[in-house]
């Protein structure tokens, strides 16, 4: 058996409002996540899935329960967790290889061995050619691929996403996750994959947890026996579309819950 890598126990999250209240973002939430698993996370808008992911990033505290990783509590922000947002967020005034090389300037890596890591990194995904262009000269998809090879280039025990390709078009966005599956098969990274799109949910992951409407719990954790490589006909066939309308079906009845209180 592999060892845990993540392990959340009945952590709870909330924030502290003007008035003295509290919103409580995520509740009871139980997660393990293996070494070299692929865990995507769904779930309605405002259910607590940035959150959650923050808290293992270590951006954001915990109120309540347990988070370990590799067997340690999580206490702030560190080098063994990469970090991938929506919106790229690259220098401006970097070029791409010293966008992806900047955590290797930080931990002191000398000039030749982090300028021939972040090249390596950046064949990786897909852009040697570019390492002189500037963010404004590379295209929403490419400025992404900098960003997943910049958080990379740390190595990072645990890779985090949070919607990475949620403001690309639909084309590039199959494409990114063609790509990214192909990174994650070459680098066996950990990653905890957040989404609002249910196929690319399944379509990534090992397993798929999809949340509660706020606070959000765990509804469900829905294995995918889907074989790799996964090809991206694959999302064609009736066994993966079975998957997704299983996964819509559990948010839909989330969404109506949340109407219900609302
Ligand atoms: N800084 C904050 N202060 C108070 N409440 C907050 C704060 N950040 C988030 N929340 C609340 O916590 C809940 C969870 O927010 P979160 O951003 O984690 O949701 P999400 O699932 O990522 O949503 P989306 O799919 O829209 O990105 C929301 O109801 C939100 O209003
Ligand atoms: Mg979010």
């Amino acid at each position: 058996m592999t060892a845990a890598k993540l392990h959340s126990d009945n952590v709870s999250i909330s924030y502290p409002l003007k008035n003295g209240e509290e919103v409580i973002a995520v509740k009871d939430f139980n997660m393990t996540v293996k070494e070299k698993e692929f865990v995507c996370i769904v779930g309605p808008s405002g259910c607590g899935k940035s959150t959650m992911l923050g808290a293992v990033a270590g951006f954001q505290d915990i109120s309540g329960g347990n988070l370990h990783l590799n067997g340690k509590p999580i206490k702030g922000a560190g080098r063994d967790r990469g970090v991938v947002f929506q919106q790229a967020s690259l220098f401006p005034w970097r070029t791409a290889l010293n966008n992806v090389i900047y955590g290797l300037e930080l931990a002191g890596f000398p000039k030749q061995d982090r300028q021939s890591k972040g090249r390596e990194l950046l064949k990786l995904v897909g852009l040697e050619a570019f390492e002189n262009h500037y963010p404004n000269q590379l295209s929403g998809g490419m400025q992404q691929r900098v960003n997943v090879a910049r958080a990379l280039a740390i190595e990072p025990s645990l890779m985090l996403l949070d919607e990475p390709f949620g403001a690309l078009d639909a084309q590039t966005r199959e494409f990114m996750q063609l790509e990214l599956l192909r990174i994650w098969e070459e680098t066996k990274q950990t990653i905890i994959f957040v989404t609002h799109d249910i196929a690319e949910s399944v379509y990534l992951a090992d397993k798929v947890i999809v949340m509660t409407a706020r606070p959000g719990m765990i509804c469900e954790e829905v294995k995918i026996e889907l074989p790799r490589p996964r090809p991206l006909e694959l999302k064609r066939s009736p066994e993966f579309m079975e998957y997704e309308k299983y996964i819509w079906g559990l948010i839909v009845k989330e969404k109506e819950k949340e109407k219900q209180t609302v």
